[in-house]
C-alpha cells in the first residue's frame, strides 16, 4: 500500500515562480557577488534550479541542521550538523530554505550567521506556511504561501522519500490511516 499524494503546486507553476524570484534577485542587486547558502537537505532542488537563472556573480555554499528534541517538542535549539566551507564576512548572503514552518529553525539559524557579520543577508524560501508560525521570522523572497498541511516533493521530504519529485504535494502517509 503506497502514501496518497495529491498535487498542490504543479512543477510548471513552480519554474514560473522560481522564474520570478531570480527576476526580483536580479533587479536587487545588479553587478553584486550573492553568496546564496542552501539549507541541506530540503533547500537543495530549490537552490539550484533559482541558482541558474541568477544573473549577478554567484558563490554557493551548504549548511545542515537538526532540531534537538522530537518532532512534536521542538526546543528551538540547533544543532549544526554540516557547517559552511566558507566565511560570510562582508558577503551579501541569501539563505534558501525549502519551508519556513514554526520558524524556530532559521530564527536560531539566522541569528548565528549574523554573528559571522554578512554584509547583508536575506531569506528566500519555496514556501511559507504562516499559520503554523511560533517564533517571528522575517522573509524576504517567498515562493507560495500555503495552508497548514503537509507536503513533499521538490526538496522536502517525507521519512526521506519524495524529494525527488518534480511538483509539491500533500501527503497522506499510509501509515497514518
Ligand atoms: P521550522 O523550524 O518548524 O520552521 O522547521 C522547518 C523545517 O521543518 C523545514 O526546513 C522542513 O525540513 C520541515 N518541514 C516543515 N513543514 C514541512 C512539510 O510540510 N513537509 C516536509 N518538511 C517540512
Ligand atoms: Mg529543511
Amino acid at each position: 500500500m503506497a502514501d496518497k499524494l495529491r498535487v498542490m503546486i504543479t512543477e510548471e507553476e513552480i519554474d514560473k515562480r522560481v522564474k520570478e524570484i531570480a527576476d526580483e534577485i536580479n533587479a536587487e542587486y545588479g553587478d553584486q557577488e550573492v553568496h546564496l547558502i542552501c539549507v541541506l537537505r530540503g533547500g537543495s532542488f530549490f537552490m539550484c534550479e533559482l541558482a541558474k537563472r541568477i544573473t549577478c556573480p554567484v558563490t554557493l555554499d551548504f549548511i545542515a541542521c537538526s532540531s534537538y528534541g522530537n518532532d512534536t517538542k521542538s526546543s528551538g535549539v540547533v544543532r549544526i550538523v554540516k557547517d559552511l566551507s566558507d566565511s560570510i564576512v562582508d558577503k551579501n548572503v541569501i539563505v534558501i530554505e525549502d519551508v519556513v514552518d514554526t520558524g524556530r529553525t532559521l530564527n536560531y539559524l539566522l541569528d548565528m550567521l549574523w554573528d559571522r557579520k554578512p554584509k547583508t543577508m536575506k531569506l528566500c524560501a519555496l514556501l511559507d506556511k504562516p499559520s503554523r508560525r511560533v517564533v517571528e521570522v522575517k522573509t524576504d523572497y517567498i515562493g507560495f504561501t500555503i495552508p497548514d498541511e503537509f507536503v513533499v516533493g521538490y526538496g522536502l521530504d517525507y521519512a526521506q522519500r519524495y524529494r525527488n519529485l518534480p511538483y509539491i504535494a500533500v501527503i497522506e502517509p499510509e501509515a497514518a490511516k
